[in-house]
């Protein structure tokens, strides 16, 4: 499997000590007022979500919503639908969705004027990778970012290449020979 990778972009210890303080940021923004609903988007934030949670240091929910942009390729569709929808109603609630990368920015857009029609009390976004060259969109605000990276496919901490890699505890540049 390593063979697949051109490079390693973070460590295990190095993801964990970025979710660590962003679970700090979070806990001290939102304090102890409200309820505050973590919204993972499947399948790739599970691991961050899982990671996150445990920094966050006061009483919260998860849900989950599964929506697709991407067929089994490396670029996005452009086309965004809903495989899942939440679970609970979330009129009122503080709602921080939990992404694992932000791309084109189309998914998120998506999702955000989705929940926004549910009357939330907010809606903020955390997601752990950024790849801002590659926005097509100049309506999603990344509330909490994880780390800047270039325009490079990456795999790993949840995210996947046809499923594959999510299990990584790091996350590496896929070689484009491991795309077939
Ligand atoms: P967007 O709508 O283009 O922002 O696509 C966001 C979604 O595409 C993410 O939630 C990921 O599932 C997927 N994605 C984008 N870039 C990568 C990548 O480098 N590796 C794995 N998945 C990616
Ligand atoms: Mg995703």
């Amino acid at each position: 499997m390593d063979q697949d990778f051109k490079e390693i972009l973070f460590a295990e210890e190095e993801i964990q000590k970025r979710v660590r303080e962003l679970g700090q940021q979070i806990s001290r923004d939102y304090g102890s007022e409200g309820d505050l609903v973590l919204i993972c988007i499947l399948r790739g934030a599970v691991v961050f979500l899982a990671d996150l949670a445990r920094s966050i240091d006061r009483q919260v929910t998860f849900d989950f919503m599964d929506v697709s942009s991407y067929g089994a390729g490396t670029e996005s569709s452009g086309v965004v639908r809903i495989i899942k929808d939440l679970e609970e109603n979330i009129e009122g609630q503080h709602v921080l969705i939990v992404e694992d990368i932000i791309d084109t920015g189309q998914t998120l857009k998506y999702v955000v004027d989705v929940l926004q029609t549910r009357k939330p009390a907010s809606v903020k976004i955390v997601t752990l990778l950024d790849k801002p060259e590659r926005r097509v969109t100049k309506q999603v605000k990344i509330d909490y970012n994880g780390f800047e990276i270039p325009d490079e496919f990456v795999v790993g901490y949840g995210l996947d290449y046809a499923q594959k890699y999510r299990n990584l505890p790091f996350i590496a540049v896929l070689k484009p020979e491991a795309y077939s």
